[in-house]
């Protein structure tokens, strides 16, 4: 992590206020940003020689994405990084999370780099900096370049080492100026949505290519790693969403099973190999019944567990299950059909369906701390989806938009994240998810998952009352 981060102290403090609402005070050097990713933000999907990925392929195959939206504009990013830097000044952010697109850099996933894309990202980054905000790059957040889709993509082994060839290349423009690395993003989604289930790009349905490519992803990020550190990266990380998975019915043994089930497919396939040495028994055991998995070579294993710098993690909601023979079982998560009843979300859900429960946070990250400890944790995606009307698509652009729902989230998951460092987890910061309204993937614009709204019409940005809340709690350290 940067010096200002590694400068630590794990004091969170609690102190009595009138009106009976603890006042809550992060530690000190704790770090205050937001996240976006490329494609979701940048538009320009043509300019300066970017090649083709396989979210343009796929955001432009008819039913794939809500009424056929695709990222070619965005929030058109790419142009306006400038004014966006300058708000997230004036919002006092100190660290920002953005991705840099493969296919920028590389057009046809292999190659030289193309110096034009690299400029943009080096702009970008000194814009930052001039204004005092700490850049943490993404080096994959899902916009793989469509030649390399077209080999396959993930259940390629020889993506994993483009990957690594690639992160070279933006570390030897951007090393100088950049601390923080992070090699994937959610490669849950990347394997299980894009090759699983087919809900994301590329939108392939198969089982044991899901399989693949996880291994592959986490092969990528291996050999990232050891080649970033070769180059002189201080420090090295990754982003997962782990699960916050739970029984509907904790006295029942078949509902354990269930969460153990899905425990080790959604959580422990990444985080056993990447922090605990290996994959466990019982999730080879899962996938061997799926798939022969001779994709694992002798020497992966060891790769992949190479130590890290910091985890990222991404939380949104938490997830119930019970074991039922008659389970439909869940197709982004093969074999589970006939084991596993998802409980359907209850109580306050986001725009996204999604189910509202800081606890969960909390319960999550005390889990990871406690099973896989030594590695700090920063959350790098938090956030919800809500409809944020009235007024915020009016033809005039949006007057003010009170999405106290939005708020009322963040400040219980905030909560929720001072109560896990209360309890002894070294957790080094919060980037909200996301600074703008974006391209929600297969979800379109339609949801709203900004702190600032964007008029997509006019590309006008308006913060929220929850970005003057954020960066009141920013000013403050605290709630
Ligand atoms: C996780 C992903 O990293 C991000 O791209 C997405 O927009 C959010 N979750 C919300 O779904």
């Amino acid at each position: 992590m940067s010096e200002r981060t590694s400068r630590h102290s794990n004091e969170a403090s609690t102190t009595p206020r009138s009106g009976g609402v603890d006042e809550l005070r992060f530690p000190d050097h704790f770090l205050w940003g937001a996240a976006t990713a490329a494609y979701q933000i940048e538009g320009a999907a043509r300019d300066d020689g970017r090649g083709p990925s396989i979210w343009d392929t796929f955001s432009r195959t008819p039913g794939k994405v809500y009424q056929g939206h695709t990222g070619d504009v965005a929030c058109d990013h790419y142009h306006r990084y400038a004014d966006d830097v300058a708000l997230m000044a004036e919002l006092g952010l100190r660290a920002y999370r953005f991705s840099v697109a493969w296919p920028r850099i590389q057009p046809d996933g292999t190659g030289p780099a193309n110096p034009r894309g690299l400029d943009f990202y080096d702009r970008l980054t000194d814009a930052l900096l001039d204004r005092g905000i700490d850049p943490i790059v993404t080096l994959y957040h899902w916009d793989l370049p469509q030649a390399l889709g077209d080999r396959g993509g993930w259940t390629n082994r020889d993506t994993a080492e483009h990957f690594a060839t690639y992160a070279t290349a933006v570390y030897a423009r951007l090393g100088d100026r950049i601390d923080v690395w992070t090699t994937l993003n959610e490669p849950w989604c990347s394997a299980y949505l894009g090759y699983g289930n087919g809900v994301h790009a590329p939108g392939e349905q198969d089982p044991g290519a899901a399989f693949t490519a996880v291994h592959h992803l986490l092969l990528g990020h291996g050999l990232a790693a050891r080649a970033l550190r070769s180059a002189g990266a201080r420090s090295v990380g990754i982003t997962v969403n782990p699960a916050d998975v739970r029984p509907a019915d904790p006295e029942s043994a078949a509902d354990a099973a269930a969460v153990r089930l899905v425990d080790g497919l959604h959580n422990r396939i990444f985080l056993d190999p990447l922090l605990a040495g290996g994959y466990p028994d019982d999730v080879r055991e899962h996938v061997a019944r799926i798939i022969e998995p001779t994709f694992i070579r002798d020497g992966d294993e060891k790769l992949i567990a190479a130590p890290i710098d910091l985890l990222g993690i991404n939380y949104y909601a938490p997830g119930y299950v019970a074991g039922r023979p008659d389970g439909a079982g869940n197709d982004a998560y093969p074999g589970t059909e006939g084991a596993v009843h998802f409980v359907p979300p209850t109580g306050p859900l986001t725009d996204m369906g999604w189910m509202i429960e800081p606890a969960g946070l909390t319960r999550l990250l005390e889990r990871i701390a406690t099973d896989y400890p030594g590695v700090p944790l920063l959350i790098t995606e938090n956030g919800g989806a809500f409809p944020d009307k009235p007024g915020a698509d009016s033809p005039d652009g949006p007057t003010q938009v009170m999405d106290t729902d939005r708020i009322a989230y963040l400040d219980g998951h905030l909560r929720a994240a001072h109560e896990a460092i209360s309890r002894g987890v070294d957790l080094r910061g919060y980037l909200v998810w996301s600074l703008l309204d974006n391209f929600e993937w297969a979800e379109g614009y339609r949801k709203r998952f900004g702190i600032v709204h964007v008029d997509y019409l006019t590309q006008r940005r308006t913060p929220k009352a929850s970005a003057r809340w954020y960066q009141e709690v920013i000013s403050r350290n605290g709630l």
